[in-house]
């Protein structure tokens, strides 16, 4: 039997570059989309896939993350006096419960894969899900239940793959494709950010993982890979052949927001979503016409 899923790792020590000046003094991943912040979306979905215990990595000028899953008693208390009951009711889904969030630093920016190490004595034995906060989707079942389903299914690695244009090849972890029965695709390789010429595939990795916790020891050998940096997805190739490993097609729609574009059409497509916002949305933007969404 497989073990059960109940671990989350959430690499959120970055620097935000792409967003400066915005995220000068602020994490990126408290950029909101509408009215709740990156990290927000990231652990709501982890929820839904049953995820109970949280290990966020981080760096400097993170706290403001931490705080976000904890009580605000004074804003709390003043709700109360003021008879807020729908506001309390918001704030309560956004902490979560004592023991259930811990945290690690990663000191030095040497990577995914290494951000990824830093987590281990929270991983321990135990099977573990990735969800890198800047790559959100919005589907109907949440993408990591959808990975969460397929890791029950196939009891090894499964990561949430797309296409992309080949010549993004070079932004993504890339996959060597085995059997493909069009949803599960067997990985026979990976490479990290190869160029178009040498991509093996135009199937890409996106920021949603359910890893065994044999990923750890090739990470501690921290061979540095692609840009100088410990790559999570050349640790992950090193799996391959002893585990079962997959890539799954998930359904839904994703949208990269730690790059501006991405970031603005996820405000809009989540908008549209909201039943309180999307009559309003949708006549604002005919202001725009040519300009679709
Ligand atoms: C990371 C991974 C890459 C993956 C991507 C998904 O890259 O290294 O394999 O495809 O996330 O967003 P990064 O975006 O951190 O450069």
């Amino acid at each position: 039997m497989n073990k059960p899923l109940r671990k989350a790792v959430l690499p959120v020590a970055g620097l935000g570059t792409r967003f400066l000046p915005a995220t000068k003094a602020m994490a990126k991943e408290m950029l909101p989309v509408v009215d709740k912040p990156l990290i927000q979306y990231a652990v709501e979905e982890a929820r839904a896939a049953g995820i109970e215990q949280f290990c966020l990595v981080t760096g400097r000028g993170k706290t403001a993350l931490i705080d976000h899953f904890d009580h605000a008693y004074e804003l709390e208390a003043t709700l109360r006096e003021r008879n807020k009951a729908e506001t309390l009711r918001l704030l309560e889904s956004t902490t979560i419960s004592p023991g259930s969030i811990a945290t690690v630093r990663q000191q030095v920016p040497l990577g995914l894969g290494h951000a990824i190490w830093c987590a281990r004595a929270f991983i321990g034995d135990d099977p573990f899900a990735i969800l890198l906060p800047d790559d959100m989707v919005l589907s109907d079942t949440p993408c990591l239940a959808q990975l969460a389903e397929a890791y029950r299914e196939t009891g090894g690695n499964v990561v949430a793959v797309t296409e992309v244009p080949w010549e993004h090849t070079n932004r993504y972890g890339i996959l060597d494709i085995g059997h493909d029965d069009g949803r599960l695709v067997e990985v026979k390789g990976l490479v990290e950010k190869p160029d178009p010429k040498d991509a093996p595939s135009n199937l890409s990795i996106i920021g949603r993982y359910v890893l065994l916790p044999h990923v750890l020891m090739a990470l501690s050998r921290m061979d540095r890979g692609a840009g100088g940096e410990v790559q999570l997805t050349d640790a992950m190739a090193k799996m391959i052949g002893f585990t079962p490993f997959h890539g799954l097609r998930y359904e839904g729609k994703r949208f990269d927001c730690g790059d501006k574009i991405g970031y603005l059409e996820a405000q809009i497509a989540f908008a549209l979503k909201r039943p309180d916002l999307a009559p309003q949305v949708r006549e604002f933007l005919k202001k725009y016409p040519g300009d679709e969404v």
